[in-house]
């Protein structure tokens, strides 16, 4: 079973006519932005905005009118997916390296929609590395001031070997934090450090989280 769309499914009901849609990124939110393509084939009448140039693209395969952010100036609803969620609904985003762009669009949108498998769902964050988006210069001074922080920092790469970068131009350190005893503070730390352009914590960000299970249900989390 495709929990990732079961959960995409019920998140995309959500969308209403008139609405500006923020469009999430990786492999949970393609399931989404498939759906949205099919109900505005249907004549559902929306504009959206993108987290990605991958789910941008996708979207404009599909006929979803895609906006610029200059004739935006709030943002209904967003579908994104997670790395992970905890019960207070605390996530690690930035599996697929656009944490960025979706905490900008997250950050303007009236209500965030998470969509998971029920995998995702944890009892503490950081088992998942920490993705931090740091700029190229002088990156081994930051992944330094990082480590001491607690973590392990490694820049991401690309199957073929080169650093990963993102669609901003910036690189990716994945952090193994361990269990986060304290999300928020640590949020703050990573952001206070000059070089970190923002981290993979979404606080008190998102508004549900909608979780697909095995057994071919769904659930709410709020
Ligand atoms: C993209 O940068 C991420 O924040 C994704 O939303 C997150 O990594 C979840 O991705 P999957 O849906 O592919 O697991």
């Amino acid at each position: 079973m495709n929990l990732k769309k079961l959960a995409a499914d019920e998140a995309v009901k959500l969308i209403e006519d008139g609405m500006t849609v923020g469009l999430g990124t990786g492999s949970t939110a393609y399931w989404a932005i498939m759906g949205i393509g099919e109900r505005v084939k249907n004549g559902l009448n929306i504009r959206a905005v993108a987290t990605s140039e991958a789910s941008d693209r996708l979207a404009r395969e599909l006929n979803i009118p895609i906006v610029p952010f200059s004739e935006v100036e709030t943002i209904d609803v967003t579908i994104d997916g997670a790395d992970e969620s905890d019960h207070s609904l605390n996530l690690i985003k930035g599996g697929g390296g656009a944490l960025l762009r979706e905490k900008i669009v997250a950050s303007s949108s009236k209500r965030l929609v998470i969509i998971a498998d029920e995998s995702k769902v944890v009892e503490r964050l950081g088992k998942f590395p920490l993705p931090v988006d740091v700029v190229p210069f002088a990156v081994e001074l930051t992944l330094r001031k990082l480590a001491a922080l607690g973590c392990e920092p490694k820049l991401r790469r690309k199957e073929d070997g080169e650093l990963f970068k993102t669609d901003n131009g910036n690189y990716v350190a994945d952090c193994s934090f361990g269990a986060i005893a304290d999300p928020a503070a640590l949020h703050d730390q990573l952001n206070n450090i000059a070089g970190v352009v923002d981290n993979g914590l979404f606080i008190g960000m998102a508004d549900m989280v909608i979780v697909g299970h095995q057994d071919g249900t769904v659930s709410v989390l709020k």
